[in-house]
């Protein structure tokens, strides 16, 4: 299997100090990765990395069939080349139902005139249940987004970055502040949307990332420490004295 995207010997260095160091990452177009690692590893600079919002002193990044080097295209390039980031603070509308931000995201994924001249289709009403269904809010969906759980706006945007959809997807973070149930939903619905692109979760929570079921990229130091199953990687004598030497 050929990478979907494909990260080479990256470094950047903040005020001399080196955030990543001489990292290398594949992932391939339909894989679920988990990505651990103590705070200040590099898991957020990698994703700023990987969508254009910092760019790296060194090394390459490479996406796709043509081994497009992201690293030249702008932000909005690179997502519209299809990668999708969520972050940790959903920002959905609040006073928008969840129907109407779910459309609203499938008006953005067309040009700015196909926008002006929008007329909504039964196709998109389709579109948006199907997504509803996806996420789980499909009982949700002429609620008022503000009166949603924290839990159920993380889908809410979740669906909103689907609805684009994209080709990989980097999500920062999603179990913070959820319930146990909530958490649980949160695995199901990301190894869904892994079965058809690439998925990339950065988590702290262990028993979160044992359930994903995924392979796991321990970072350290802005570098690759450990790569494998989360068995394999939590048995690792190096991983074991990163976290116990905290
Ligand atoms: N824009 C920036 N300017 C200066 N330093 C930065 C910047 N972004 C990140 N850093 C530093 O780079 C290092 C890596 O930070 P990063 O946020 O990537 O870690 P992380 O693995 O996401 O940590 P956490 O688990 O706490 O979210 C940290 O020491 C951080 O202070
Ligand atoms: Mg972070």
């Amino acid at each position: 299997m050929s990478a979907l995207l494909e990260v080479s010997g990256v470094s950047v260095s903040f005020d001399g100090f080196k955030a990543i160091n001489n990292l290398s990452f594949q992932i391939g177009p339909a894989e679920l990765r988990a990505v651990i690692g103590p705070n200040g590893a590099g898991k957020t600079t990698f994703m700023d990395i990987v969508t254009g919002k910092t760019r790296p002193d060194e090394g390459s990044v490479l996406w796709g069939e043509k081994s497009q080097n992201l690293l030249k295209m702008s932000e909005a390039r690179i997502a519209q080349a299809g990668v999708g980031r969520k972050f940790q603070r959903p920002t959905v509308f609040e006073d928008q139902s969840v129907f109407d931000n779910l459309l609203m995201a499938l008006k953005n994924e067309r040009g700015p005139l196909e926008v002006l001249f929008y007329k909504r289709s039964r196709a998109d009403d389709a579109r948006v249940e199907a997504l509803a269904e996806e996420i789980g809010l499909a009982d949700q969906l002429h609620r008022t987004s503000g009166e949603l759980s924290h839990g159920q706006k993380q889908w809410l945007e979740i669906g909103m970055l689907l609805a684009q959809e994209p080709r990989l997807l980097l999500v920062d973070e999603p179990a913070a502040g959820m319930t146990l149930a909530e958490r649980e939903h949160t695995t199901d619905l990301l190894r869904e949307a892994a079965k058809t692109r690439a998925v990339v979760v950065v988590e702290h929570d262990m028993e979160f990332v044992r359930r994903l079921g995924c392979k796991v990229t321990v970072l350290h130091e802005g570098s690759v420490l450990a790569e494998g199953s989360i068995d394999h990687v939590t048995q690792d004598p190096q991983v074991i004295e990163v976290y116990l030497g905290r």
